[in-house]
């Protein structure tokens, strides 16, 4: 008999299944045995009777251990897994060792094990809709005909800021870890047109908090001949196919975390938009004073998401003081920049966004203001030198995407090995 999986319990009630995996949970009674088995599709309960020449070896396996058994499957609503095999077949794989998780343990001590700690549920499941975030942005991009490219993680330049950079030893030379891809795919734009790419991008920020790594997934794109428009329409496009593809291919998991999945249908473009300014006037109406000129907060992010019951929204035309070098100046409000973030309920922040400055002396400037060496930017500003066109683009957090769509508290389990402020091992 060949092995299936768990899964396909659905579809072989009262028939024979032939299953491997991991043993979940264990215990017995002198007349029966009870082995929760886990694969990477799910668990069901085995049952193994006591005058089964193997009961003796099932029983004393211990969680982890590695098995394979056959058996005739049934309905039974009270059984993790909503089935139950009642085992025939049994054999040992391979015998584990006292397994170090159990239950109550300590977050430090779960994550100083992470790699015992990923065959969880909760990390199991989280890496589920993780990869079909991964597989749908993959497909939003290429069927609006984008190609994909890669840039170096080894740069000479912070792209971001320079404050929160890992500094490399490159043989006798000072490099950093890329923040973003952006600086070189707005000179591969002028190229391929319409780009985009998921990669690793690395910040050194200080901040201890539940949706900050210093080592995350970043999906960017840039487009040649867009503007702040097209651009958040891009944006809503990606999000609104996410959602759709997760809610279709990870019905499950969004169950086991008790997703409340209509709400997340509700979600369709146009999503609201607002501006900074206007942020500021609901800060305000909410209690939650913010001076103009500073950004966003996660309080104020949380009460401009609840103004708006929960759904992403956009928020425009930030302070041009507090956004990145290569932002431009709105010619209309110029003390603003054409920008977006999207906020994302749980999380806040999920994209940042604007269109491209086309001004060289405009970026000198605030790159001279920010403490940066201008000269290594040199390169960069060819693009502005050689067929210099209006361009736009975003990056958006893939693991701040999970984050949202499973409801996880932390970050942290959205990414198999999470790198954090005080932390980098295993
Ligand atoms: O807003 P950021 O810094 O924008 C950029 O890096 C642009 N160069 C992107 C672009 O236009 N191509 O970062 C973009 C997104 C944020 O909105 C957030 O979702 C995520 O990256 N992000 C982080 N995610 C996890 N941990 C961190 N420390 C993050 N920092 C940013
Ligand atoms: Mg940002």
């Amino acid at each position: 008999m060949q092995y299936k999986q768990i899964a396909d319990a659905e579809t072989h009630e009262g028939k024979a299944l032939r299953l491997r995996g991991w043993i979940h949970r264990t215990r017995h009674s002198n007349k029966l045995g009870f082995i929760v088995l886990r694969d990477s599709s799910g668990i069901i309960q085995c049952v193994i009777n006591s005058d089964h020449p193997k009961f003796r070896e099932a029983v004393s396996l211990g969680i982890e251990s590695a098995i394979s058994l056959s058996g005739k499957v049934k309905k039974d609503e009270r059984a993790p897994g909503g089935y139950e095999l009642a085992v025939e077949e049994f054999e040992t794989i391979h015998r584990a060792e006292v397994f170090p998780i159990t239950k109550d343990q300590s977050d430090e001590f779960l994550l100083d094990i992470r790699h015992l700690t990923v065959r969880s549920q909760k990390v199991t499941n989280a890496l589920k809709v993780r990869s079909t975030v991964f597989e749908a942005i993959h497909e939003y991009f290429r069927k609006l005909g984008y190609f994909e490219v890669q840039s170096p993680i080894i740069t000479p330049t912070a792209g971001e800021s320079g404050s929160d950079q890992f500094n490399v030893k490159y043989f006798d030379e000072e490099a950093y870890l890329a923040q973003t891809w952006q600086l070189y795919a707005e000179a591969v734009v002028l190229a391929l047109e319409k780009i985009y790419c998921i990669a690793p991008s690395f910040r050194a920020e200080k901040s201890r908090t539940t949706r900050h790594l210093t080592e995350y997934w970043h999906a960017e794109v840039e487009t040649a001949w867009q503007d702040l428009e097209g651009l958040i329409a891009l944006a809503e496009g990606l999000i609104v196919h996410i959602i759709k593809t997760v809610i279709r291919e990870r019905k499950r998991e969004l169950e086991f975390f008790e997703i409340n999945v209509k709400k997340l249908q509700e979600i369709k473009a146009p999503f609201k938009r607002i501006t900074y300014d206007e942020a500021l006037m609901i800060l305000k109406k909410r209690g939650v004073e913010t001076a103009w000129g500073k950004d966003l907060r996660t309080l104020e992010e949380r009460e401009i998401l609840d103004e708006f019951g929960n759904k992403p929204v956009f928020v425009t035309h930030f302070p041009k003081q507090i956004k990145a070098f290569y932002m431009p100046r709105d010619p209309e409000k110029p003390e603003t920049a054409r920008c977006f973030d999207l906020l994302a309920p749980g999380v806040g922040e999920i994209i940042g966004a604007s269109e491209r400055d086309l001004d060289i002396d405009e970026m000198k400037k605030s790159l001279t203001a920010a403490g940066e060496k201008v000269e290594t930017y040199d390169w960069y500003f060819d693009t502005r030198r050689y067929g210099s066109v209006p361009h736009a683009g975003f990056g958006l957090g893939v693991e701040r995407v999970v984050q949202w769509l499973t409801g996880l508290e932390h970050i942290r389990d959205t990414i198999a090995f999470p790198r954090t402020l005080n932390r980098f091992r295993p």
